[in-house]
C-alpha cells in the first residue's frame, strides 16, 4: 500500500500542504498518500490513533493542535521540546510516535540559504510572542546573531519567552527605541486581521532585512510598510512552510527534497 501522510488542523481547507508534499514525492520520486484532515477540536488525540491504526506514516500538525501533537507523543526531538510544540510526527516501526518540530528549521533555511540573509553578528528584532515564535528562537540562536530582542504587544509574553530561553543574546522589550536593526521577522498574527503594527521607521537602516512569517498573494501590511519606507530586502513566509515542509518530507522518506521548485509552483498558485 502507498505510504499514506496527512495534515491536521482546524481550519485546513486552504492548507498548501498536500500539494506542497506530493511536489516533493514527484521531485524524489517518492510514492506517497497525503490529505488534509479537518479535526475537531475535541478529537485530535483520537484521530492521531485513528491515522495510525489505518497505517499512516507521519502526520503534519497545524493550528490549533501543536502543542497537544506534543503532548500526545511518546519521544520529542529537541527541537520540538524547545519550541514546546510539534508540526510533525513520524510513526515509527514499534508503534511509538516521534514528534519534532521544523518550523525553525524553515525559517532559518529560508532566510540564511534561500534569500541568503546573514544571521551571524546580526541585530534581530522579532515582533510577536506566540507559539509561532516560540518555534524559532532557538534555531535563530544556534546561528550566532549579535542579540536577538523580542517586542509584544503584551510584554509579559515576550518576557516569558526570555526568560524560558535565558541566553544573554535574548531579551525581553517593553518599547521599541529608535535604534535600527539589521533584521526584523514578524512573527505576530497581526495582518490576519488587516492590522498594521505601527512601527517606527526608525527601526530600519538602509540593509534592514525585513521577514514576515505569514504569505499571501499581496504583500502583507508588514511587508508593505517596509516597502514604503525604501526596504528592499522584503520576504514573506511561503518559503518557511516550503522548508519546513522538507524538513518533514525527509524526516519521513530519508531523501531532502529541493524547496526552491516547489516554492516558485506555491507562489505561482498564489497569484492565480
Ligand atoms: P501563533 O501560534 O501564530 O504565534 P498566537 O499564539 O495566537 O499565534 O500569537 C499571535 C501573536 O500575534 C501574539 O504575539 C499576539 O500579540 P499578543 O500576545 O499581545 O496577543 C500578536 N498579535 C496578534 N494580533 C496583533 C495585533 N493586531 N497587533 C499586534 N500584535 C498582534
Amino acid at each position: 500500500m502507498t505510504d499514506q501522510y496527512a495534515v491536521f488542523g482546524n481550519p485546513v481547507a486552504h492548507s498548501k500542504s498536500p500539494e506542497m508534499h506530493l511536489a516533493f514525492a514527484r521531485e524524489t520520486a517518492q510514492d506517497i498518500h497525503y490529505t488534509k484532515q479537518l479535526v475537531e477540536e475535541g478529537q485530535f488525540e483520537q484521530a492521531v490513533k485513528d491515522f495510525q491504526a489505518r497505517g499512516g506514516k507521519g502526520l503534519n500538525i497545524t493550528v490549533p493542535f501543536k502543542l497537544r501533537a506534543f503532548e500526545i507523543a511518546d519521544q520529542k526531538t529537541e527541537r520540538a521540546a524547545k519550541a514546546q510544540a510539534a508540526n510533525t510526527l513520524i510513526f515509527q516501526e514499534d508503534g511509538q510516535i516521534l514528534a519534532d518540530n521544523t518550523d525553525g528549521f524553515g525559517l532559518v533555511q529560508d532566510i540564511a540559504t534561500i534569500h541568503q540573509w546573514p544571521i551571524k553578528d546580526k541585530n534581530i528584532l522579532i515582533l510577536g510572542a506566540g507559539g509561532a515564535v516560540q518555534g524559532i528562537i532557538a534555531p535563530l540562536l544556534k546561528e550566532n546573531p549579535t542579540s536577538i530582542k523580542i517586542f509584544n504587544r503584551t510584554y509579559s509574553k515576550a518576557l516569558a519567552i526570555a526568560e524560558y530561553f535565558n541566553n544573554n543574546k535574548l531579551e525581553a522589550i517593553e518599547t521599541l527605541d529608535n535604534k535600527s536593526v539589521d533584521l526584523i521577522i514578524n512573527g505576530t498574527s497581526a495582518s490576519l486581521t488587516g492590522h498594521s503594527l505601527n512601527l517606527p521607521a526608525s527601526l530600519l537602516h538602509e540593509n534592514t532585512c525585513c521577514y514576515d512569517m505569514m504569505y499571501g498573494k499581496d504583500l502583507t501590511p508588514f511587508l508593505q510598510w517596509a516597502k514604503g519606507n525604501n526596504i528592499s530586502q522584503l520576504a514573506d513566509g511561503l518559503g518557511m512552510l516550503v522548508n519546513q515542509g522538507a524538513e518533514a518530507f525527509r524526516l519521513w522518506r530519508n531523501v531532502m527534497p529541493d524547496a526552491k521548485p516547489v516554492i516558485a509552483q506555491l507562489r505561482a498558485g498564489l497569484n492565480q
